[in-house]
């Protein structure tokens, strides 16, 4: 998942990639790396590493030039270093070329231009696709692209330049996201809006298939044959400071405290008085019997969780999996199925592929994403937005409650439609929710206690999470958050399978976060930290304040208002958020961009 940028216009593209590449290196930092078009050469910088070491690198050199093409890996084939980093290039260097994606059929591509005497310089699938163009170059940068494409298998965004044709970038999308910003000082291309806040007003979603011929004097969009499209625009909804740090440590320090904005933002949105309004029609949420929902990583979790409120208060059995198993796996179809899949970005491979492959079998097909406009979003039936604002940092952790405030929601609407007798719980839950803001005040007041026990628990080298019932998926959650940006090996487990084998790994090394808040599997909860406990295990409990029982069996507690355990499901990850954020803070990990990882999954 690599993040690229392009410029052509008035002004000189070399400070526009260095900030285009700064928003977008969340995407993939394994390297990164420049080619600005100066009258008849390119000149290039490209650095192992992160952004940092280019932009160390490009104070030693100007680079003036009003077309430019800038790229972050994240790297798929090819070590991490100067010569696989972007831009590539052909044999001539006369071709400049950025991608985002992978060429499943590169290396058969390879041979045969090396046979027809091609010099390759790195090991990455990229390369291939500078060097297809050149092959099929007759003096039109875009005929040789239009020609080239279709011999391309896999998943690509990319953008390319000639310096024989210097007022020109030609870009192409398959798979890959790939945007168009049009300013009044030029165009930009780029992954995704992030690198356009401030930047261009007005942007054009690229769909798979689809050339964009940008040159000074305007853009054409047109389909792999070379035939003329007509796109609409959209204005760009984030602002500047949407994607700035704001003065707060990290991106994700600041999305932890966004989120008691996040609920209040989709209690707006979404509700009235004691109903529910997606402004979707009434109609394509009836007749189901059954629902589907995938997704990976952490938006998994969140469908995890919804599936225990969405068969207990709606009575529609679900079924959860996450994208990579779904699409591979024989699935049993049944006709009147509502296939819904979660995704922050919008552009996960696997769960765009599940959506496809849902829509195969003819089922309803509902996208739960962040991202407007996000592939996934165009591509569903239909498609509610989360609303949790642009999320920065990598680990999840904003758009995550976001998930789960709005796939409660969905419960609630599918039994307004689906239970004859409203449950008394129904018209608490409006209640109660409206307290949830609140509430994440009061725990985030907490943080300073939750940031010395971090200092403490930093060294352990494994975690225990445990939880049960509706919250068992926060324990996982828990897990994935501390794993992917400490580095510390931690795992969830359903509070009543610790029996079935985890507990030989008790002892007083191993801190156990017990997930345990009022309910109606707390006693149960409560007997598990007991059998942790008669082991001398470490137990932090998440629990309803005052319970003193549960303070009693446990190490150190972190307390949260008292609240119906189905909206416990929105105060538990906040505790785990910061825990995981101060653990990996003092360990001096980078907490945005963690190693190995990028923002949005766009391959397989
Ligand atoms: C969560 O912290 C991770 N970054 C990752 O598991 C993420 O949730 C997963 O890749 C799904 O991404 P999506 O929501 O954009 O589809």
């Amino acid at each position: 998942m690599c993040g690229i940028i392009g410029y052509l216009g008035k002004k000189d593209a070399l400070p526009i990639l260095e900030k285009g590449l700064e928003r977008l290196d969340y995407r993939g930092y394994d390297s990164a790396g420049v080619s600005v078009l100066d009258g008849g050469s390119f000149n290039t910088v490209k650095k192992p590493g992160r952004m940092d070491n280019l932009k160390e690198a490009l104070k030693q050199t100007s680079m003036p030039g009003s077309l430019g093409l800038g790229h972050t890996r994240w790297a798929t084939h090819g070590e991490v270093n100067e010569v696989n980093a972007h831009p590539h290039w052909d044999c001539r260097q006369e071709i400049a070329l950025v991608h985002n994606g992978i060429i499943e059929n590169y290396r058969p591509l390879k041979e045969m231009l090396i046979k027809q005497g091609h010099v390759f310089v790195s090991e990455t699938d990229t390369e291939v696709i500078a060097h297809l163009i050149e092959s099929y170059y007759e003096g039109d940068l875009e005929q040789a692209v239009l020609k080239a494409l279709p011999q391309l298998q896999g998943s690509y965004a990319l953008m390319v330049a000639s310096k024989k044709e210097p007022d020109k970038i030609i870009a192409a999308r398959m798979l890959s996201p790939l945007i168009l910003g049009i300013a009044k000082d030029g165009y930009y291309l780029a992954s995704d809006a992030t690198a356009l806040v401030d930047e261009a007003a007005l942007v054009i979603y690229l769909e798979d298939g689809e050339v964009a011929v940008i040159r000074k004097q305007g853009f054409e969009i047109k389909d792999f044959k070379g035939l003329i499209k007509s796109k609409t625009t959209s204005a760009l909804s984030w602002s500047g400071p949407a994607v700035d740090k704001k003065g707060f440590a990290h991106f994700m320090l600041k999305e932890i405290y966004e989120q008691p904005e996040v609920i209040k933002k989709n209690i707006e949105i979404y509700t009235e008085k004691d109903t529910v309004d997606f402004s979707i029609d009434q109609r394509f949420f009836q007749d189901i019997d059954r629902i589907t929902i995938v997704a990976c990583g952490t938006a998994y979790h969140a469908g995890l969780l919804a599936e225990y409120m969405i068969e207990e208060i709606a009575g529609i059995p679900v079924t959860v999996d996450t994208s990579s198993e779904f699409r591979y796996r024989n699935f049993v179809p049944e006709a009147k199925t509502l296939f819904v899949c979660i995704s922050q970005s919008g552009e996960t491979a696997d769960t765009l592929a599940g959506l496809r492959l849902a829509k195969e079998f003819g089922f309803k097909t509902l996208a739960m994403v962040n991202v407007e406009n996000s592939t996934i979003a165009r591509e569903a039936d239909k498609v509610i937005y989360t609303n949790a604002g642009p999320e920065i940092g990598v680990a999840s952790t904003k758009a995550y409650l976001s998930q789960i405030i709005v796939l409660q929601l969905l419960a609630l609407k599918l039994t307004h439609l689906y239970r004859k007798q409203l449950p008394g719980f129904y018209y608490r839950y409006f209640t109660e929710l409206k307290k949830i803001p609140l509430y994440l005040e009061k725990i985030l007041a907490e943080a300073p206690v939750i940031e010395s026990l971090a200092e403490e628990l930093q060294k352990a080298s494994n975690f225990l999470y445990l939880g049960r019932g509706i919250n068992y998926p926060n324990a996982l959650e828990g897990a994935l958050k501390l794993k992917e940006i400490s580095y510390i090996h931690a795992e969830g487990y359903a509070g009543g399978e610790m029996k079935h084998g985890p507990i030989a790994l008790i002892d007083k090394e191993l801190p156990v976060i017990a997930i345990s808040p009022a309910g109606r599997v707390r006693d149960k909860m409560l007997s598990n930290m007991l059998e942790v406990k008669a082991r001398q295990g470490k137990i932090v409990g998440i629990i309803t304040e005052g319970d003193s029982d549960l303070m009693q069996a446990c190490y150190k507690t972190i307390p949260v208002p008292f609240a119906e355990e189905h909206l416990s499901t929105m105060l538990v990850p906040l505790p785990l958020q910061l825990l995981a954020y101060y653990i990996a803070a003092k360990k001096g990990c980078d907490v945005d961009k963690p190693r190995n990882l990028a923002k949005s999954v766009t391959v397989e």
